[in-house]
C-alpha cells in the first residue's frame, strides 16, 4: 500500500481554494494568486514539479548509451543517462565531493562516464562513483558510498518522466485507466518529425486550462473550426492524475490540418472511431498529449517562471511514412503552429488579466468540465494531498 503523505498547504487564502473545490456549476475558478504570486509558483515548483512525476522530455532525445543530459526537474535540476544496457537513469545533478553540477541545466553529452567539471569526479553511466581524484587508498573512503542520488525514471509511452519525490509509486498504476486509449496509437513506436518551442508570457496552468475547453474555439480558432465542430465530444472521468476528452472530425475531414487532408499514414492500431475523432489528454502536471487519426502531437510544459513557460511541441508519424520520398509533417505542423500561437496569445492575454490587483475569480461554464476537473486537482494539492500519491492509492483500491 503506498502511503498517503500529506505536503504543506500552499500559501493561498484557503476560502479561494474552497471555492475551486465547490460542485461543478458552482465553483470558481483558482485564485488569481495562483497565477501571479512567485510564493506559490515556489510552492508548485517544490509539490507538483518535484513532488512526483514530472515529464522531462522524449525517450527518442536520448536514444544510445553515453548519452546525457540534465533538466530541470521542481526547483533544481536531474541528471538523465541511458547506460551501457539501455537502461534510462536519473539523478540529482550534483556532484557527491562539493555539489558541483554535472552538466549545466539544458546542457547535453555523449560520453561514457559522467565527468564533475570542477574536480573531475568521475561515476558510470549508472551513477556508482569510479574514480575521485586523490582519494585512492584515503583511510575510510570506499567509493561504493559516495554514487549519485537516483530518483524514479519511467519511459511512458516514449516519454521520459522523473519523480521527483522518490516516493509516488509506479506510474503505470496511477494512470491505468489512461493506458486503453493511449495504447493503440503506439507513441513510442512513432517518430518525431516536427518539433517547436515557445515562449510563453503565461502561468503553465493558463496554458493548461485553455487546452480543456473548445469554448473559446469559434473566438480564436476559424481554422479549427473547420475541420472539427467545437461543441463535438466528451470528457472522460479519469481515476488518476489526468485529464482529457475527444472530439469528432467534420465529415469528409481525415486529420486536424488546413483542408482536413492527411498527408501522412494513419495508426494502424486505430480502429473506425480511433480514426473519426481526436483525442486531447493532459498528465498531471505537464505533458498535452493529442492523439490524432495519423499523428501524436505533444506539448511539454516546463515552468520559469509564474508568469512564464517554455513549451516543447513535437509531432510524431508512424515510421512507414519515412519510405514515402515525398512526405512532409507540414500539413499537421503548420496547422498546430498556427492554432497553438492563437492559444498562447489568448493564454498571455489572461495573464495580463489576472495580474490586475482588482483580478477576481470567475466562473465556469457547462462545456468547461475538463478544465473543473483540472481546476480541483490543482486545488485538492494545494490543499495537501499529493497528486500523484492519492491517486496511486485509489488505483490500488480500485
Ligand atoms: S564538486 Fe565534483 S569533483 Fe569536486
Ligand atoms: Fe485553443
Amino acid at each position: 500500500m503506498v502511503s498517503q503523505a500529506r505536503v504543506p498547504v500552499a500559501p493561498l487564502d484557503p476560502a479561494g481554494v474552497a471555492a475551486a473545490l465547490r460542485p461543478f456549476g458552482e465553483s470558481r475558478m483558482l485564485p488569481p494568486a495562483a497565477y501571479v504570486d512567485p510564493a506559490v509558483f515556489s510552492w508548485e515548483q517544490q509539490h507538483f514539479f518535484g513532488g512526483g512525476w514530472t515529464c522531462v522530455g522524449f525517450a527518442a532525445d536520448l536514444a544510445n548509451p553515453g548519452d546525457q543530459r540534465a533538466v530541470p526537474v521542481g526547483a533544481g535540476s536531474v541528471l538523465l543517462t541511458r547506460d551501457d544496457a539501455g537502461v534510462l537513469h536519473a539523478f540529482a545533478n550534483f556532484c557527491r565531493h562539493r555539489g558541483h553540477e554535472l552538466l549545466p541545466c539544458g546542457g547535453t553529452a555523449q560520453r561514457q562516464a559522467i565527468v564533475c567539471p570542477y574536480h573531475s569526479w568521475t561515476y558510470g553511466l549508472d551513477g556508482e562513483l569510479r574514480t575521485a581524484k586523490g582519494f585512492k587508498g584515503s583511510q575510510g573512503f570506499e567509493e561504493t558510498a559516495w554514487g549519485l542520488v537516483e530518483l524514479p525514471i519511467t519511459d511512458w509511452h516514449g516519454l521520459i518522466f522523473v519523480d521527483g519525490s522518490g516516493t509516488a509509486g509506479p506510474i503505470s498504476l496511477a494512470l491505468h485507466d489512461l493506458e486503453e486509449l493511449v495504447t493503440p496509437y503506439e507513441p513510442e513506436r512513432l517518430v518525431i518529425r516536427g518539433r517547436h518551442s515557445y515562449d510563453a508570457a503565461s502561468n503553465w496552468k493558463v496554458l493548461t486550462e485553455n487546452y480543456h475547453e473548445c469554448y473559446h474555439c469559434p473566438m480564436i480558432h476559424p481554422e479549427l473550426c473547420r475541420v472539427s465542430p467545437p461543441k463535438s465530444g466528451e470528457n472522460y472521468k479519469p481515476s488518476g492524475p489526468w485529464v482529457g476528452g475527444w472530439m469528432d472530425l467534420r465529415d469528409g475531414m481525415q486529420t486536424m490540418s488546413l483542408d482536413g487532408v492527411s498527408h501522412g499514414l494513419p495508426l494502424p492500431g486505430l480502429d473506425e472511431q480511433g480514426l473519426r475523432t481526436v483525442i486531447y489528454v493532459n498528465v498531471f502536471p505537464n505533458v498535452l498529449l493529442s492523439l490524432h487519426p495519423d499523428y501524436v502531437m505533444t506539448h511539454v510544459l516546463t515552468p520559469l517562471a509564474a508568469d512564464r513557460t517554455l513549451i516543447e511541441c513535437v509531432w510524431a508519424f508512424a515510421p512507414e511514412v519515412q519510405q514515402k520520398a515525398d512526405f512532409d509533417p507540414g500539413y499537421a505542423v503548420e496547422f498546430w503552429d498556427i492554432t497553438n500561437r492563437q492559444d498562447w496569445g489568448a493564454c498571455e492575454s489572461v495573464q495580463r488579466g489576472l495580474s490586475s490587483q482588482h483580478a477576481i475569480a470567475g466562473p465556469l461554464s457547462p462545456d468547461e468540465d475538463a478544465v473543473y476537473q483540472f481546476v480541483t486537482q490543482v486545488a485538492r494539492g494545494y490543499a495537501g494531498d499529493p497528486v500523484w500519491h492519492a491517486d496511486a492509492k485509489a488505483a490500488i483500491a480500485s
